[in-house]
């Protein structure tokens, strides 16, 4: 007998946003409508007010109908992660607070990268302020179920004053909570981590490279050393996964005209520091490929001046790894260059040398 499938997030997540709107998806925009507003309402209002409980209602009886079809990839595609089986507990109005919040943190970063923006962002004292009380009065209390924090918002979570901040408060009031953070690296010291207590709280540690070469990593980040630095810390960091403090630990790539080359020796960069490695596009966010034009940028275009060599570089057995992860736009364009190049010589060769290494 098969069980019945719900949508997690219906009765677990909550994302909220800079004006305080909440939204009860793993991605608001999916969603016509904010559920409440935190800085207004009462939280418990907005959990388990009328209109998330005739959500969770349809979700039970296995139905979707104020759901985005086109737009939540999970129900376009048939894809069935984010459902998992109903638990005893998944009620309309729930007795249990989110396991999982997106909370806004702002932009400040301490890099500018050519695809993000063109200046370093870093709030007012004020600003911070603010947030602090935002944190101790509302972020914290409604955090009583949190399970995983995620830490990946627009800017940076060692790099800016925000997320250290709301960091160093949900480690002391929560101290058996994990987080998700995404960063830079330039500031994932042993001095911050060790300061913030998070050696053994990062279940997931996602470090953006784009690169093996510190002057690549300039013209990306436009942060001086910013590389030599990442280097001495990941020296450490590699410490904490060798000891299982990190089981989930990832070294990010994005593809573009300046570094589209070293993607090979990324991989071995990221294993020497027992880590996996992502590689995906340069995306048009619209506002923030600033230094370049997209199509500049954008080596994975078809209409880009070293697109062939790229593909070429793409059919790499290298990328058959398990340890490396293409995105879908990527992992398209290898599939067509392998299924062209597959009855070569040279391609041949190359797998059979790859599968020995592999078996060694
Ligand atoms: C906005 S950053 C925030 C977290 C952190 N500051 C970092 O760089 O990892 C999240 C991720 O988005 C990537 N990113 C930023 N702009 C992008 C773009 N236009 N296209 C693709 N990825 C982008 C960054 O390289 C990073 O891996
Ligand atoms: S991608 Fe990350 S590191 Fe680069 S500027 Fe944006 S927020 Fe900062």
């Amino acid at each position: 007998m098969s069980t019945m499938k719900v949508c997690w997030e219906l009765f677990n997540a909550i994302e909220i946003e800079e004006d305080g709107s909440v939204y009860l998806c793993c991605d608001h925009r999916l969603r016509k409508q904010a559920i409440g507003n935190i800085f207004k309402d009462n939280f418990d209002n907005i959990w388990n007010g009328d209109f998330v409980q005739k959500l969770r209602e349809e979700a039970l009886k296995g139905q979707y109908p104020h759901c985005n079809p086109k737009l939540c990839t999970y129900l376009a595609n048939g894809d069935d992660r984010l459902f998992t089986d109903k638990e005893p507990n998944y009620k309309p109005a729930l007795d249990y607070y989110p396991k999982r919040i997106a909370f806004p943190m702002g932009k400040d970063c301490n890099a500018k990268c050519i695809f993000c923006r063109d200046e370093i962002i870093s709030s007012s004292k004020e600003e911070v302020e603010n947030f602090n009380r935002l944190i101790d009065e509302i972020y914290i209390p409604i955090s009583k179920n949190l399970e995983i924090l995620t830490v990946n918002d627009g800017g940076d979570a060692f790099g800016s004053k925000f997320s250290r901040d709301l960091i160093a408060k949900f480690v002391k009031t929560y101290p058996n909570l994990k987080f998700k953070i995404m960063t830079n690296g330039i500031c994932a010291t042993k001095e911050f981590i060790q300061e913030l207590n998070l050696e053994n709280k990062m279940f997931e540690l996602d470090i953006s490279i784009n690169t093996v070469n510190p002057e690549t990593h300039y013209k990306i980040f436009r942060i001086k050393n910013g590389f030599n630095a990442i280097v001495k810390n990941l020296e450490y960091l590699a410490t904490l996964k060798e000891k299982n403090l990190i089981p989930s630990f990832h070294l990010k790539f994005v593809v573009c005209n300046y570094n589209w080359k070293e993607m090979i020796q990324f991989v071995k960069f990221a294993r020497k520091y027992h880590a996996n490695c992502d590689f995906w596009e340069v995306r048009d966010y619209k506002n923030n490929c600033l230094e370049n034009k997209i199509e500049d940028m954008s080596v994975h275009f078809e209409t880009h001046p070293d697109y062939k060599k790229f593909k070429k570089l793409l059919s790499d057995p290298i990328f058959d790894s398990k340890d490396t992860t293409l995105s879908p736009v990527l992992t398209k364009i290898r599939n067509e260059e392998i299924e062209r190049v597959k009855n070569t010589i040279s391609y041949k060769i190359k797998k059979f040398f790859y599968n020995i290494k592999k078996n060694k």
